[in-house]
């Protein structure tokens, strides 16, 4: 296995709680892995663990062999890029403009941006459907759009790895095809490993190679969606019944809670 992402003996507090207990695993080079659970599981802070944004008081995280705090941030800012789930955009800047600091790695000190930028910069605005929106104030799109933009600011840092944190919680179900797809196609045709969390269940088992279940700051199961989606983990985990349905000819697990 070509490991890009390693996760060792990861355990994290914030104060005295512990939130994330003795997480393992590794993530092969150009997989689709999505992270699901409850709210407060953990998903988020596991990913500022991995991109670097939080420091574990035990255990270690490698990308692509090398320890996580022996990496430059400009580096690691080629390497990866991140979405958050509750980014502030409260600036006094276009949505132009927000998009083209993913350029940032990749610029010397005061540096403008060059026709090379410009190009890769419009074609992620195209590619998230933002490019209508290029002279708006960032402070006056709606919250999809905002989360679109983000998408279109992560791609633009042209990463190995594009970690992603809800990326289509605000998104309506065209918008939330239209990005899904897009990682999709970015993770087959240019290799990309795309890392998320995601809510929707059902999304995350057809779009995913691999899923990891955490319940409260622990790895529950971490495998093909058909394996970890099952009626046992999803009533263990959530606490909801539902029936398991596989659907298409790939089988894919399909979740219908029972309770109304
Ligand atoms: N800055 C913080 N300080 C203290 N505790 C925090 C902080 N951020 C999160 N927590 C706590 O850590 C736990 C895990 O939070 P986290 O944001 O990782 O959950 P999550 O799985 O991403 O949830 P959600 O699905 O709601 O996004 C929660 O109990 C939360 O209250
Ligand atoms: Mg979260």
């Amino acid at each position: 296995m070509n490991t890009i992402i390693s996760v060792a003996d990861l355990s994290f507090k914030y104060n005295n709680d512990e939130i994330l207990k003795n997480i393992n695993f590794e993530i092969e080079k150009g997989s689709f892995i999505s992270i699901l659970g409850p709210n407060g599981s953990g998903k988020t802070t596991l990913l500022k663990n991995i991109c670097n944004l939080l420091e574990p008081y035990n255990g270690s995280i490698f990308i692509d062999n090398e320890d996580i705090k022996d990496i430059k941030y400009k580096e690691l800012a080629k390497e990866m890029a991140v979405v958050h789930q509750n980014d502030d955009l409260d600036f006094d800047f276009s949505v132009y403009d927000i998009v083209a600091m993913g350029r940032y790695p990749y610029l010397k000190r005061f540096q403008k941006e060059s026709s090379h930028d410009f190009d890769i910069i419009k074609k992620a605005m195209i590619d998230t459907e933002v490019w209508n929106l290029k002279d708006k104030n960032i402070k006056e799109i709606s919250g999809g759009e905002a989360q679109r933009v983000m998408v279109a600011r992560a791609l633009t840092q042209q990463p190995e790895i594009l970690i992603l944190d809800e990326p289509i919680s605000h998104l309506d179900i065209k918008h939330q095809i239209g990005i899904l797809s897009l990682c999709k196609k970015l993770n087959r045709e240019n290799n990309i490993t795309i890392l998320m969390t995601i809510h929707d269940i059902n999304l995350a088992g057809k779009y995913s190679d691999h899923i990891i279940l955490i319940n409260n700051g622990k790895i529950e199961s971490i495998d093909t969606p058909k394996n970890v989606l099952t009626e046992e983990n999803i009533e263990k985990v959530y606490g909801v019944e539902v029936e398991i349905i596989n659907m298409g000819s790939d089988k894919v697990p399909y979740i219908v809670p029972l309770a109304i």
